[in-house]
């Protein structure tokens, strides 16, 4: 399993691409109204600064609803880029556009995805990735079935037919989620850099620490 960044700010996707712990990021249009563009052109210009700090691939969502506007707004991303990754949120028109994208050879990452279901139509119409929301399925008080198993059951469904869609863990909202996708065996999960930063956190390496330099300080006093 890789990581991405789940953030627009260039900042924190520097400091976690420094770590050496990402690969891609993942933005939405919450995470890109956080940062705050004039116009598109500025917009875009962000999406280039994105890219040209991770290797890896960028996904970059729509806001149109309607086919036509989608397959518009997502051809107009994707030449930003090669490493963009257009995001389309599951939807029939949505769907339809992941198709017309997969036979051009461009990106798709299906967002919003919260039920195996879902993960199916969007595999069957071409996505090259599917994003389940774990934490926002853990929050729907009507779940009926926790995350852990809505990720479960993407993955054997698409071992079964043999899907080469990839399963990207998102709205990951603590260390759990992100175990829980790893044991499943999924491609990627997206974090935000707070999330991704904890993980490097244990109190037992902290105490470590302090013990060995103690240690080491004493014997050179000596
Ligand atoms: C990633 O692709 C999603 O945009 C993101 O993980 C959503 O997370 P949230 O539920 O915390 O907003």
């Amino acid at each position: 399993m890789i990581f991405f960044i789940d953030s627009a700010n260039l900042k924190e996707i520097q400091t976690a691409n420094n770590l050496g712990i990402i690969n891609g990021v993942t933005t939405n249009p919450t995470l890109m109204a956080k940062e705050g563009f004039a116009n598109k052109n500025a917009m875009f210009d962000h999406y280039q600064k994105i890219c040209d700090i991770v290797v890896g691939d960028v996904s970059a969502e729509v806001i149109s609803t309607k086919f036509k506007d989608i397959v518009e707004e997502g051809r107009e991303l994707s030449e930003i880029n090669k490493k963009i990754v257009v995001k389309v949120p599951i939807t029939e028109d949505g769907l339809k556009a992941i198709n017309y994208f997969s036979k051009k050879n461009i990106k798709t990452n299906c967002t919003l995805v919260f039920s195996s279901l879902q993960a199916l139509l969007a595999a069957q119409a071409g996505a090259t990735y599917i994003s389940p929301f774990m934490g926002r399925i853990d929050d729907w008080k009507q779940k009926k079935l926790s995350s852990f198993q809505v990720v479960s059951d993407i993955k054997t469904i698409f071992k079964n037919y043999h899907f080469s869609t990839k399963i990207l863990s998102a709205s990951i909202r603590q260390p759990e989620h992100i175990i829980e996708s790893a044991k499943i065996g999924v491609d990627v999960a997206t974090a935000s850099l707070k999330l991704l930063c904890s993980l490097i956190k244990h109190p037992l390496t902290d105490a470590g620490i302090q013990t060995f330099i103690q240690d080491y300080t004493n014997s050179q006093s000596n």
